[in-house]
């Protein structure tokens, strides 16, 4: 199985870290395909915690891992992360595509400035720069990896690009800042010479990995509904976050993708703005919230969270062509009950069964719920882990059952715990 694609069905944050690294036992390379710094991948081995946001989550398990060209890449963030990894006496086999953009000091000023302009329509972004280095590219404003090592490339690109941001600084934001074109030029210089050994083709190195029978494992960050295209526009990020992104985002065919799992939460949690039906604002969110450590790993912001929606799967699903689920943090609904999942909206009378384009109809659609029973608050999941499908709870295994009878795809793994071994795998 050569080509596999881990995608996010909901608002991210879904876990896809841990399964990222949970699979990557068994492939050759692990590649990211699309965001930047904005993702926050946690994976837990033997009570460590680390959390990524640019090195793919394989790293832990010695892997290959690479950055496509579909990523924006944060240098300080991907030079501290290095390091924390060697301080902890890993030696990644790290791959940094050449034609992957650079963020740069100016675009995460620029979010924090954009926000502020969009008043009710901003996302709640992370402030990474990932937008407007996202809208630079494609506007071919944007430095590319390759740029920083060809000193007059970069000087004359970022001449303009620094004019550019200059303009919009002082005249449009009316901000008293001043950039400082030699310093940011010395830094990408330096940023590239100390990352010169990663910078290689990284399209041509997977089409060969693929190629010679190698696993490929593609890890997308942020979640579908966070997609450019597909998500909930204009409160999402700015790449393409599903399946497909894994095409564009590396450089190989769709020829190539073998696989597509789909990663979804036993409920769902959403960290910044816009519409969420099945919200909860009340003691069951909080309690869902305390007990799934729902708090960004980026921001540390408080994510909102709710009852487990159908909708966004299905369409996920379709969008995706999702072969196999994987349901994170069941263990986190333990003790609430009941439970409610919702399978449909209403809309003024009508029943919708997919994502509206509209986002005020979206804002309108009220959840149509089915209830289901609860399980126990005191179960060992350590235990149940170690013991397999069979040892869940007989209201957990139906919760899960239900979900495959609405969505009709088969749920292949069960996350009890943070722990890379409190992972259960179905057979069949
Ligand atoms: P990602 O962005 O999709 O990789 O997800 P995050 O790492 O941002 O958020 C998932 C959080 O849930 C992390 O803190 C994980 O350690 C934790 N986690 C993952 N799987 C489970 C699980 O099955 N149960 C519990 N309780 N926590 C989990
Ligand atoms: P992972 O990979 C959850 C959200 C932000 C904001 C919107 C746009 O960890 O699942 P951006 O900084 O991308 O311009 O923000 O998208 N967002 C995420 N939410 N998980 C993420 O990544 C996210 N990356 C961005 O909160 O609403
Ligand atoms: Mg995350």
């Amino acid at each position: 199985m050569p080509g596999i694609v881990i995608v996010g069905t909901q608002w991210g944050d879904e876990a896809k870290g841990k399964i990222t690294d949970f699979l990557a036992g068994d492939a050759d390379c692990v590649v990211r395909y699309n965001g930047g710094a904005n993702a926050g991948h946690t994976v837990v081995v033997d009570g460590k915690t680390y959390k990524f946001r640019l090195i793919p989550s394989g790293v832990l398990q010695g892997k290959k891992v690479y950055i496509g060209n579909g990523v924006v890449v944060d240098p300080e963030v991907l030079l501290e992360e290095l390091e924390d990894l060697r301080r902890e006496g890993f030696n990644p086999d790290l791959h940094v595509s050449d034609r992957a953009h650079v963020v740069f000091d100016f675009h995460k000023l620029e979010d924090g400035l954009q926000e502020r302009l969009k008043g009710n329509l901003r996302a709640g972004t992370t402030r990474r720069g990932i937008g407007p280095t996202y809208s630079d590219k494609t506007a071919r404003f944007g430095i590319r990896i390759s740029d920083l090592l060809d000193e007059e490339v970069l000087k004359s690109k970022l001449k303009i690009l620094v004019d550019l941001k200059q303009r919009m600084i002082s005249h449009v934001y009316e901000e008293d800042i001043r950039l400082n074109e030699e310093e940011i030029f010395r830094k990408a210089l330096n940023f590239g010479r100390s990352i010169s050994s990663y910078i290689c083709d990284v399209s041509a190195e997977i089409n060969e990995a693929l190629d010679s029978g190698e696993t490929v494992i593609f890890e997308g960050a942020q979640g579908t509904l966070l997609d450019i295209d597909h998500g909930i526009y204009p409160y999402g990020t700015s790449s393409n976050t599903i399946a497909g992104g894994a095409c564009t985002g590396v450089g190989v065919s769709p020829k190539k993708i073998d696989k597509i799992i789909g990663v979804m939460k036993a409920y769902i949690s959403r960290v910044g703005t816009g519409p969420v039906p099945t919200e909860l604002k009340d003691e069951i969110g909080d309690r869902i919230r305390e007990a799934g450590g729902e708090y960004g790993t980026v921001t540390g912001r408080p994510r909102r969270v709710g009852w487990l929606d159908l909708v966004p799967v299905k369409y996920s699903i379709r969008i995706n062509g999702i072969d196999e689920l994987v349901v994170t943090k069941l263990d986190v609904l333990s003790g609430v009950n009941p439970l409610k999942i919702c399978v449909g909206y209403e809309y003024e009378g009508r029943r919708l069964d997919t994502i509206p384009a509209n986002i005020r109809v979206f804002e309108r659609c009220k959840p149509i719920y089915e209830e289901l029973e609860g399980w126990d608050a005191n179960i060992n999941w350590k235990r149940v882990s170690e013991k397999g499908y069979g040892a869940l709870p007989r209201q957990a295994k139906e919760y899960l059952e239900r979900i495959e009878e609405h969505v009709k795809v088969p749920i292949r793994i069960v996350s009890v715990g943070p722990e890379r071994r409190e992972t259960i795998v179905l057979s069949g």
